[in-house]
Parts: C-alpha cells; sequence; structure tokens
C-alpha cells in the first residue's frame, strides 16, 4: 500500500471521531476502552465527535423498537459518562447522510483482498460466511467513512479496533494516491490505558462483549451495586495471591484482567496496583475491585436511568448534534464527489 507522507496530518486540524453500536447493553469494556477516554479527549479542549453507529447496528438483524430504545439508552450513556453535548458533537449516525453517501465511493476505493483479511469479520461471520449481510462484510468502509467524512485525526477505540482504523489510514491513503491529491488525513488509532482490553468474567481469554450469551461474563452499565458486586465476586480468578510485580501475572490472564479493571477504574497503573494488592489473595482484592466499580459505576447507571426518563429529550439533542455533524461532513462529501469527476450542478 503507497503511504501518505509522514506529516499529512499537519494539514489537519486536530480533531477526534468515534463511535459505539447501539446494538444492545453497553459493558464495562466499552466504558473502559471507550466512554471514559472520549470524555477525557473532550476535557483536554480536543475537538471531538461521537457518534452512536445505528447503521452499523443493522449489519446484524435489529428488532426497531428496540434500536431506537438502545440508541437513546447508548446516547445517555455518553452522557452520564461525562460527554457534554454543548462540548462534543453527540448523534446517531443515520441523521446524517454523508455517512451512508461517503461509504459507498469508499466501496469503490477499498480492495476485497483488504476486506478479506478483516478478523473481526471472520470472527462475527463464523461458519455463516455466506449467510451473513452483505452490509457485515462492507462493515469496515463505513467506518472509514464515518471518520474520513469529518477529516478526524485521532480515533480512540479499544484494541478490537485496530484493524479497522489502520484499513481507514489504507482506504484514505490510496484515494489520494489515486485522485493525486491530500484530502484525506491518516486517523490515528489512539489505543491507551489500562483496559484497551476487557475480558470476560468467566475466562480471561475471550473479551467482554455485550453479544456474550452469559449475562455473567460481563457488567452491564444498567447493572445494579449488588448485580456488580456479585458478578465481580464470582469472576473467575486462581487460587494465587496478587503478584508484586507485572511479570508474576504472565500466564494468569484472568487475574490480569481484574487488575487492569482496577487500574482502569481507579484512574492509576496496573503497576500501582500491584504495589497496593501485591501478596494479597482475591478474598481481598475482589471486595475492593466490587466497591469500586460500584463506586464508580453507580452514578452513570444512575444518571442513564434520570435521563432515560425523558426520550423526547434525548431526540432533540441527537437531532442537534446531527445539524452540527452535517455542517461538517456534507462539504466534504461534497468535494470527495468532485474529486472524483461527478458533476455537482445545484
Ligand atoms: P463497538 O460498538 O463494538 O465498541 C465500541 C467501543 O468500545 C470498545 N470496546 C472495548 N474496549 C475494551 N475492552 C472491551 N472488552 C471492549 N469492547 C468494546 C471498542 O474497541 C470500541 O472502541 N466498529 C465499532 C464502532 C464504530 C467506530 C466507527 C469506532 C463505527 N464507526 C468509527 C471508531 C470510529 C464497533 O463496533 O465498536
Amino acid at each position: 500500500m503507497t503511504d501518505q507522507p509522514a506529516d499529512i496530518n499537519a494539514k489537519f486540524t486536530p480533531r477526534v471521531f468515534s463511535g459505539i453500536q447501539p446494538s444492545g447493553n453497553l459493558t464495562l469494556g466499552n466504558y473502559l476502552g471507550a466512554l471514559k477516554r472520549f470524555a477525557e479527549k473532550q476535557d483536554e479542549g480536543i475537538e471531538t465527535v461521537y457518534c452512536l453507529v445505528d447503521l452499523h447496528a443493522v449489519t446484524v438483524w435489529q428488532e426497531p423498537e428496540a434500536l431506537k430504545r438502545q440508541t437513546r439508552e447508548a446516547a445517555a450513556a455518553f452522557i452520564a459518562s461525562g460527554i457534554d453535548p454543548d462540548r462534543s458533537i453527540l448523534f446517531n449516525q443515520s441523521q446524517v447522510s454523508a455517512h451512508a453517501e461517503l461509504a459507498w465511493l469508499l466501496n469503490c476505493v477499498a480492495r476485497v483482498g483488504w476486506m478479506n483479511r478483516m478478523t473481526q469479520f471472520k470472527d462475527k461471520a463464523g461458519k455463516n460466511a455466506e449467510k451473513v449481510s452483505l452490509g457485515l462484510y462492507a462493515y469496515p468502509a463505513l467506518m472509514a467513512a464515518d471518520i474520513l467524512a469529518y477529516h478526524a485525526t485521532m480515533v480512540p477505540v479499544g484494541e478490537d479496533q485496530k484493524q479497522h482504523v489502520e484499513l481507514t489510514r489504507d482506504i484514505a491513503a490510496k484515494f489520494n494516491h489515486d485522485y493525486k491529491v491530500d484530502f484525506f488525513p491518516s486517523p490515528a488509532p489512539l489505543i491507551e490505558g489500562a483496559a484497551t482490553r476487557v475480558m470476560s468474567l468467566r475466562d480471561g481469554s475471550k473479551k467482554m462483549s455485550k453479544s456474550d450469551p452469559s449475562d455473567a461474563s460481563r457488567i452491564n452499565l444498567t447493572d445494579d451495586a449488588d448485580t456488580i458486586a456479585k458478578k465481580f465476586r464470582k469472576a473467575v480468578s486462581d487460587a494465587e495471591p496478587l503478584p508484586e510485580s507485572l511479570e508474576g501475572l504472565d500466564g494468569r490472564a484472568e487475574a490480569r484482567n481484574l487488575v487492569n479493571i482496577y487500574a482502569a477504574l481507579a484512574g492509576i497503573t496496573a503497576d500501582a496496583v500491584l504495589a497496593q494488592f501485591g501478596g494479597q489473595g482475591f478474598g481481598t482484592f475482589k471486595p475492593a475491585l466490587a466497591d469500586l466499580a460500584v463506586a464508580k459505576l453507580a452514578p452513570i447507571s444512575g444518571e442513564m436511568t434520570r435521563l432515560m426518563a425523558d426520550p423526547a429529550e434525548i431526540d432533540r439533542i441527537l437531532g442537534k448534534g446531527a445539524a452540527k455533524a452535517e455542517a461538517i461532513a456534507q462539504p466534504i462529501l461534497e468535494k470527495t464527489l468532485d474529486i472524483m469527476g461527478m458533476i455537482r450542478s445545484r
């Protein structure tokens, strides 16, 4: 693949874009890997654009009424996690048609061979690749459109989305190369912090996911304090005390995961957690983790419940955000069409 010049992003205003699928209960993984960091980026004073990607959600079946509820619930989770709709742009993807239109154009830039290498597609399609929707296959090109429609330079995500952001860079580079322009930036994945890959509480080799059939495998942002505490108490661990240093976590995936979760919730490093708890067993550590999680998450679920009581207000916020998003994305779409040779005469 032709690389972009190293300084390509210097041409663009620093801008953060990221998204979350409103496809069900958001988890502690979404919070630590994404939402918490989205709020931090906003508070650093960078321009931030956050999107509930409902067009991505329908790549697998969604009950229409449930999708609306889930989209409002995800919006409530953003706001409860510290996203301020007056300082960040917060909206749902389908209200800004530039996403779908740019995705089509980028479908014509991306190569089938690139899509075939996407590990998330292979995981999601499994043995059923012939039966999944065409949208699921093209999903990463829509994600590239989300990011590039804003000329975003930074994309905070969890580890599992890294390959998709790298594909976005490849698509941007090929577009710039083919049309001999430097129109699209080369967005950087920001994968930072102690919890870039939060694992299942039942199996330390599997990602914590809203689609895991076992509810005990994850903390949902809507779980109440008792449920959160019970899930951490029952989390799979091992019989050894916690080590004094990080190397002692090698081969102990479940222990490492719980330490990382503690670190991310407390806003400290995993080393600092081990400095505090090294030598102690899970009988001490798990209740401390449960208390910390309840202290951090209960206010979020409380605020979500409060916001969900007024769905019309959430819809109003999303509508206002969509208008602001469109003001950025539509001119970029228009310019893309022009570069590609489409007549724009109205
Ligand atoms: P989604 O909805 O699966 O997840 C949203 C965000 O949460 C992160 N995440 C996790 N982080 C750490 N540990 C986990 N267990 C965990 N589970 C989820 C994800 O990495 C992600 O950052 N394709 C994207 C949505 C998307 C998008 C975009 C993201 C669409 N367009 C443009 C960035 C930019 C997705 O399905 O995320």
